[in-house]
C-alpha cells in the first residue's frame, strides 16, 4: 500500500486533506506533520513533528516509514509574506529544495505534491478566465516564490524524472480549521461571523472578485491529480483549477438567504492591492481535459453546507 507523508498537516488545507488521504489510503498508511510538538495535538491520524527545514529530520522519517508520496503543504501564505518577505522566500523555496532533492535521490519515494496559486498571476494577467499559459509578473513574495517553485517542479520532472504534480488552488474555503494568513480568508471568517450574529468587517472592498474553492472539491482535485496515470499529467510546472468566483457582496447575499439579519461593513486594507493584482476568473480546461477535473460546489451549495456544518461543529465544542 502506498504511504504517505504530509508536511505542513495541521493547516487549513492538511487538516482536511489529512481526513481525504485516510479515506482513500487507509489511517494507517498517512503520516502528518507539522511544527508542533506530538504533544500538543489532538486527532485520529499518525503524527510527527517535523521542521520541513531540517533535511536530517525529513530523510529520518521518509526512511522510518518508507514513504511512497509526499503532499508538501508547509508555506508562508500572501499577506503574512508580505510582512517578512525574506522568511518567506527561504521556507517557501527552502523546503521545495528539500523535498525535491530527497525525491530525486531516494527511489522508494516516487510522487510529490507541492500546491502552487492563482497569486504566481499579477496586475499584468488577463483578470477574466486567466489562461494556463499567459504573462504572469506576481507581485507577492509569495507569488514570486510560487511561480519559482512551479518552474523547479518543470526542472526536476523533466532532468530528474521526479513525479512532481502540482495544483494552482484558487483561495480554499473551509469550516474545519482556519485559514494561515491569505488575501481570500475572509470568506471563511465571514461564516464564523455569521453564526455567531456579529457584524462582519470585510477587509476586501464589495467587488473585489476572485477564484475561490469549496475545500472537499479541493482535497478531492488533489487527489485525483495524484491518482492520475502519469502520461496523463502533461502540465509539470502547476495546473489552474477553477470553481467558484465571486465578490465579498455576493458571498454576503448568499449567507443573507439563510442568515437574514447578517450585516456586512467593507474596510479595504493592504490586502485590497493584492486581491486587485490576482485573476477575477480562471480557465482551467487543461485539467478538465488532462485528467477529467470537474467542481461539484457552486456559491450557495457551499454556503448552505458550511453553515449547516459548521453550527454542529461550534455546538460540539461548547
Ligand atoms: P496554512 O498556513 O493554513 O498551513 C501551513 C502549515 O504549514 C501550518 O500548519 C504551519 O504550521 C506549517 N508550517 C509552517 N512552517 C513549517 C515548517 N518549517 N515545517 C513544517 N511545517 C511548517 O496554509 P494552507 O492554507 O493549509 O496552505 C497549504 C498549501 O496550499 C500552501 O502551500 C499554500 O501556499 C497552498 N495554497 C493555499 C491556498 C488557500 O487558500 N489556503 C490557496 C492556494 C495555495
Ligand atoms: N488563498 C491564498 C492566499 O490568499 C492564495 O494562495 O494567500
Amino acid at each position: 500500500m502506498t504511504k504517505i507523508l504530509v508536511i505542513g498537516s495541521l493547516g487549513q488545507l492538511g487538516t482536511e486533506l489529512v481526513m481525504g488521504l485516510q479515506e482513500e489510503y487507509g489511517r494507517d498508511n498517512v503520516i502528518a506533520s507539522d511544527l508542533k510538538p506530538s504533544a500538543e495535538v489532538d486527532g485520529d491520524f499518525i503524527y510527527e513533528q517535523l521542521d520541513v527545514m531540517d533535511k536530517d529530520r525529513l530523510i529520518s522519517l521518509v526512511e522510518k516509514y518508507r514513504i511512497n508520496h509526499i503532499y508538501h503543504l508547509a508555506a508562508i501564505l500572501s499577506a503574512k509574506g508580505e510582512k517578512d518577505p525574506q522568511w518567506a522566500w527561504d521556507l517557501n523555496m527552502g523546503s521545495l529544495f528539500n523535498v525535491l532533492d530527497l525525491a530525486k535521490n531516494i527511489d522508494h519515494v516516487n510522487r510529490i505534491y507541492w500546491p502552487s496559486s492563482i497569486a504566481v498571476f499579477g496586475p499584468d494577467t488577463p483578470k477574466i478566465n486567466t489562461p494556463q499559459l499567459t504573462v504572469t509578473n506576481p507581485t507577492t513574495v509569495y507569488g514570486i516564490s510560487k511561480l519559482a517553485g512551479e518552474q523547479w517542479c518543470q526542472y526536476y520532472f523533466e532532468k530528474y524524472g521526479v513525479d512532481v504534480r502540482s495544483i494552482r488552488y484558487p483561495g480554499l474555503i473551509g469550516y474545519k480549521s482556519l485559514p494561515g494568513g491569505g488575501t481570500t480568508d475572509y470568506a471563511v471568517d465571514i461564516y464564523y461571523k455569521a453564526l455567531a450574529d456579529e457584524k462582519f468587517e470585510c477587509f476586501l472592498d464589495k467587488d473585489s472578485a476572485l477564484p475561490m474553492m469549496y475545500m472537499p472539491d479541493a482535497v478531492r482535485a488533489t487527489i485525483e491529480l495524484m491518482k492520475a496515470e502519469p502520461s496523463r499529467v502533461k502540465v509539470r510546472s502547476s495546473y489552474n483549477l477553477s470553481a467558484i468566483s465571486f465578490t465579498p457582496e455576493k458571498i454576503f447575499e448568499s449567507i443573507k438567504k439563510f442568515k437574514p439579519d447578517f450585516e456586512i461593513e467593507y474596510k479595504p486594507d493592504f490586502r485590497q492591492e493584492i486581491a486587485d493584482s490576482w485573476p477575477d476568473s480562471i480557465d482551467d480546461s487543461c485539467a478538465r481535459n488532462d485528467w477529467g477535473w470537474k467542481p461539484e460546489f457552486d456559491l450557495d451549495r457551499m454556503t448552505e453546507d458550511i453553515l449547516k456544518n459548521l453550527e454542529i461543529l461550534l455546538e460540539s465544542k461548547k
